[in-house]
Parts: structure tokens; C-alpha cells; sequence
């Protein structure tokens, strides 16, 4: 191999172990740069005679050439590499699935707690809320049920900080403590009317929330929901009732053909009271008698604790357990799957 092939050769090792652009540039200039050996070579020509010039001349400059191609190449060969890990980089998979954003979605008791709404809305029902922590006296004694009242057993719950030593504030037991506070805003409303011996605009409400008691298995959680309702005018009958609830379970179940069946009981705050129990004639449940609420014309007492006049104005009542009517509907049969908050259980109801 002569020098000039050795030049070459070295001009090419030195390019591959360049790795970077400012790297190339360096190795160029020590055979092509000002001082390089290439210009140093051209330089050294002067002294030659004519016929060395031509000679030696032709071949520094294919040595040249070869020098320059590598360099492109080389040069080529970096700027692609950068290339390819920049679009490595910024790759973009148009082909993967997007990433979804997650939906939420109404728990099942809500829904069912929207469709009561929309119901008893239709028949021409107000909604009211109410407070959780209930004092003694709106839960129990004005509807009836005073301290020593056997029915207060049935009733055991949460005692919470506030009310009296003998009569601690409490998590509701049912949803009944806002017949009094609803009618109560409802006569003050209007007492007026009353006063001058006019007829005030009938009590049409119903109450829906969560209520409380020491229970718990399948059936009974510690937290559940009711839906109070109450009409209470001056001619409101135990057959209104009977059509009210009657309309509302067909239309909440849409089955034309369920069959209700008010079942004689006691609740201190109605008389006569009575259990509702339904009967589906098809599917599954067809046949059974399932008990859904409690309900009953409102008693004397409770209605004078609503600032009213039991000879003059009547009406009734009636408590259904939301959670209930839930697992009914959509066939669940542990009621403890609805506060597990489980996702799984939970997106079927969408
Ligand atoms: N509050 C009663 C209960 O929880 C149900 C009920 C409401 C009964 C209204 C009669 C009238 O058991």
C-alpha cells in the first residue's frame, strides 16, 4: 500500500470513529483543513519538477476525491442516524386505541330516587329534604311515639352530641320526621288563610333521604333510604292513598298488571295503618307478596303537632324503603352491594 492509500484508508477509519457532526468536521481538517496533510501534500508540489506534478498531482487529487466521498458519506450517514432517533422520539401509533376518558355514572338508588321524583312530580307532589340528625322530638314524639312508647324499640339508631340528657339528638330512623317539619313550614305559610276560616292549598309532598338504624345483614343496612310521602287536606281519604301508591308502583315498575295489597299493621302515627306489599304477575318474583313501605291516614294527634285542626283537616301518609324498590326492579338480591361501591356491581345500572 503506498501513502497515499494509507492516507485514505486512515482519513477513513477516523470518519467511522466519528460519532458526532463537530467530531466529522475535526477529522476532516486534519487531511483537508488548511494545514492538513492533503493541502500540505498540494503545497509540497511546487518543488517537483513538471512531469513529477503530473503524475504525483493526479493522484493526490483522486486521494482527494476519495477523502471527500467518505466524508459525505459519512456526513450523510450521521444526519440519517439523527434523523431516525428523532422520529423514534416523536413517534406516534395512529393505530392505537384511544385512551377513553372514564364516565361516571348515577348510582342505582339515585336513579330510582329520580324516578320516585318524577312520579309523585307528575301527580302533582313537592319535594322537600330534611336534616339526618333528627331531634327526639320530630322523630319520635311528634308522631306520636313518645319516651316509654313500646314502638321506639323497633327504632334503636345513633345517639349523636346535642338535645337533652333524656333525649338525645339522633340519626333518623325513618323518613316521618318531615311530615311534621314539611307541614309545619306549610301552615305557618298559610295561617292566614286559616285564621280567617279559608281553605289553605293542600299539603302534597313527598321526602326522599337516607335514614338510619342498628341493622345489618342481606336485607337491612345500617344507612338506607326512604321516601316519605304525605297529602293532607279537607277531604283526603284512605282511597286516595290507595290511588296514589297504587298508580305509583305501576308506573315505577311498569306493569299494568301488579296487584297492591294494603295489609292491616300499626305505626303510632297513622290510624288505620297498613303495610303495602305488591304481587307481580309475571317474571321471576310472579306471585309473591313483597312488602315495600308502610302507610296509614295520619293520626289526630300528629296532625294537631302540625298546627292543625284533626276535625277539620285529614290526609295520610305513607314511608317506602328506596333501597328496596331498587333491588326489586333490577333483581338484586343483597342490599349491601349498593354501598360496597364497587365499580364492577355499579356501571350495570348505565
Ligand atoms: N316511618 C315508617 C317506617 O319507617 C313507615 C311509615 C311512614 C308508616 C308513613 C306510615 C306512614 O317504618
Amino acid at each position: 500500500m503506498n501513502d497515499l492509500d494509507a492516507l485514505v484508508a486512515s482519513a477513513n477509519d477516523l470518519f467511522a470513529q466519528s460519532h458526532t457532526p463537530a467530531d466529522l468536521e475535526n477529522a476532516k481538517a486534519q487531511f483537508l483543513g488548511k494545514s492538513g496533510r492533503i493541502t500540505e501534500m498540494m503545497k509540497g508540489m511546487a518543488a517537483l519538477s513538471v512531469e513529477e506534478k503530473k503524475s504525483k498531482g493526479a493522484a493526490i487529487n483522486l486521494a482527494k476525491q476519495a477523502i471527500e466521498a467518505a466524508l459525505n458519506a459519512r456526513r450523510q450517514a450521521l444526519a440519517d442516524a439523527e434523523l431516525q432517533v428523532q422520529l423514534k422520539a416523536e413517534a406516534l401509533d395512529v393505530t392505537l386505541p384511544g385512551r377513553a376518558r372514564a364516565r361516571g355514572g348515577m348510582h342505582p338508588v339515585s336513579l330510582t330516587l329520580e324516578r320516585i321524583e318524577a312520579i309523585f312530580g307528575s301527580m302533582g307532589f313537592e319535594v322537600a329534604q330534611g336534616p339526618e340528625i333528627e331531634s327526639d322530638w320530630f322523630n319520635f314524639t311528634a308522631l306520636n311515639t313518645p319516651q316509654d312508647h313500646p314502638a321506639r324499640s323497633m327504632h334503636d339508631t345513633f345517639y349523636v352530641e346535642g338535645g337533652s340528657a333524656d333525649a338525645p339528638n339522633l340519626l333518623r330512623t325513618h323518613t316521618s320526621p318531615m311530615q311534621i317539619r314539611h307541614a309545619v313550614q306549610h301552615v305557618k305559610r298559610y295561617q292566614a288563610l286559616l285564621d280567617a276560616g279559608q281553605t289553605m292549598p293542600e299539603i302534597r309532598v313527598i321526602a326522599p333521604g337516607r335514614t338510619y338504624r342498628v341493622d345489618s345483614d342481606a336485607t337491612h343496612s345500617p344507612m338506607f333510604h326512604q321516601c316519605e310521602g304525605l297529602w293532607v287536606g279537607e277531604n283526603v281519604s284512605f282511597k286516595d292513598l290507595k290511588v296514589v301508591v297504587t298508580d305509583f308502583c305501576r308506573t315505577f315498575f311498569e306493569s299494568d298488571d301488579l296487584v297492591l295489597r294494603f295489609r292491616p299493621s300499626f305505626f303510632p302515627f297513622t290510624e288505620p295503618s297498613a303495610e303495602i306489599d305488591i304481587q307481580f304477575q309475571t317474571g321471576s318474583l310472579a306471585g309473591r307478596w313483597l312488602e315495600v313501605g308502610g302507610s296509614g291516614q295520619v293520626h289526630p294527634n300528629v296532625v294537631r303537632n302540625m298546627g292543625l285542626d284533626p276535625e277539620r283537616h285529614i290526609g295520610f301518609a305513607f314511608g317506602m324503603g328506596t333501597d328496596r324498590l331498587t333491588m326489586l326492579r333490577y333483581g338484586v338480591n343483597d342490599l349491601r352491594l349498593f354501598f360496597d361501591g364497587d365499580i364492577r356491581f355499579l356501571s350495570q345500572f348505565q
